[in-house]
């Protein structure tokens, strides 16, 4: 049955929202009914017309100068057609939901986006919501959460480690950062946990970034006397960045990445952690440790959850290994100076000369535990992903001598 719906608009201006009462009267009536409007405001007629012709609406003017809209299409024209974008992450986003959040109409006639990365399978795991919210609550500030003023360590040599290790952090956190950001562009919004994680994770890389150099010193301003030999990016460690940064592929940039590399990366925090020779140094290796292991775990969760539903994509993992180590294999791998520095840094013992032997003995056998805690660890990971025990350690020993 056909309803008429009455709005006395006596008293209210059309310049001031009036038609806004109008548009609410049609909004919940169906086909066939219609909203009778009366008023004393000499724009009623026009503005009435104006309105009922955006929303498709039938329009009459009756003898006492009363408008009737009809609702005889749909109550709003703007909406017929239009998408609805699910609640729930859904299989494929489609490019007309755009930038629209989920559980919105998104009207006809938008712009189709288009966002490469747009199956749920390529991106998703259930773990998303959980650390976001662990990220989110962890974020720290390098101005307070780090002792700036506690004293350096006082042996040059060691002090000349330190830097040249932060150097070599600075540049590995900058391909750390990279990655995600440039894959947080392609992730249809439709999937926002994604986004936000992905985020938050270059959020994070960019305070590693911040702290590793603020201790390296290298952009402070210098004292007089001569300035001292500058920490070495060698061709070998740029050349494996390079590698990770132009991988256009998501799935095998985030195994090479946060399995692999940050997943390396983690022992190397947890060994400057425990053998920083100053607590600037401790510091800045523990925060960040902290971060990365939620940047492992998110990679980690993904790859299983994306192996699990194809499990072709193993051996396309297994490949890009293979492919990596085999276009680095002209390349050193890690600096010397990296690895001489984590020597002096982790043999160095209070009070003794940094090149004293018992203490470079000391930390070779520690750098030689650190490279075996990292295999060990990417062998964990990589069965994880449903590797064999024999597959596991031949892919992690191809894994770039860069660590990242
Ligand atoms: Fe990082
Ligand atoms: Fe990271």
């Amino acid at each position: 049955m056909t309803r008429r719906r009455v709005v006395d608009l006596t008293g209210a201006r059309m310049d001031q929202g009036a038609a806004l009462i109008v548009r609410h009267a049609l909004a919940d009536m169906g086909p066939g009914d219609e909203v009778r409007v009366v008023g004393d405001d000499a724009s009623l007629v026009p503005t009435l017309r104006a309105l009922a012709r955006a929303l498709g609406a039938p329009f009459t003017v009756e003898a006492d100068g009363a408008c009737v809209l009809g609702a005889s299409t749909h109550p709003d024209g703007r909406r017929t057609g239009g998408m609805l974008v699910p609640t729930a992450p859904a299989d494929h986003a489609h490019p007309r939901w755009g930038l629209a959040a989920r559980g919105t109409l998104v009207e006809a006639g938008g712009p189709e986006f288009a966002f490469p990365l747009a199956e749920k399978r390529a991106v998703w795991t259930d773990e998303l919501a959980r650390l976001y919210a662990q990220a989110a609550a962890a974020q720290w500030d390098p101005a307070t959460a780090i002792p700036w003023a506690e004293p350096r360590c006082d042996d040059d040599a060691v002090e000349a480690a330190v830097v040249q290790v932060m150097a070599y952090l600075v540049e590995n956190e900058t391909a750390a950062l990279l990655v995600p950001a440039r894959f947080c562009a392609q992730v249809h919004p439709h999937f926002r946990e994604v986004l936000q994680l992905l985020a938050i994770q270059t959020a994070d890389e960019a305070r590693h970034i911040e702290v590793f150099t603020r201790r390296a010193g290298l952009e402070a301003p210098r004292g007089p006397g001569p300035a001292p030999m500058p920490p070495l990016s060698t061709v070998g460690g740029q050349t494996s960045l390079k590698s990770l940064v132009d991988e256009p592929d998501f799935a095998l940039a985030s195994f090479l990445l946060s399995v692999l590399g940050e997943g390396s990366f983690l022992s190397l925090l947890r060994f400057l952690d425990r053998y920083a020779p100053d607590a600037v140094t401790r510091a800045v290796a523990r925060l960040a440790a902290q971060d990365e292991a939620r940047h492992v775990a998110f990679g980690l969760a993904h790859l299983e959850r994306q192996t699990a539903l194809d499990p072709s994509l193993r051996p396309q993992l297994a490949a890009a290994v293979h492919a990596r180590h085999d276009a680095l294999a002209h390349t050193a791998g890690l600096n010397a100076e990296v690895f001489d520095a984590l020597v002096l840094i982790a043999g160095h013992q209070p009070n003794r000369p940094a090149w004293d032997p018992v203490g470079i003995a000391t930390g070779w056998n520690a750098v030689q535990e650190l490279i075996a805690e990292m295999d060990a660890g990417r062998q964990v990971r990589l069965r994880r992903l449903g590797f064999s025990g024999a597959e596991a350690a031949a892919l992690s020993a191809l894994h770039t001598r860069n660590f990242m």
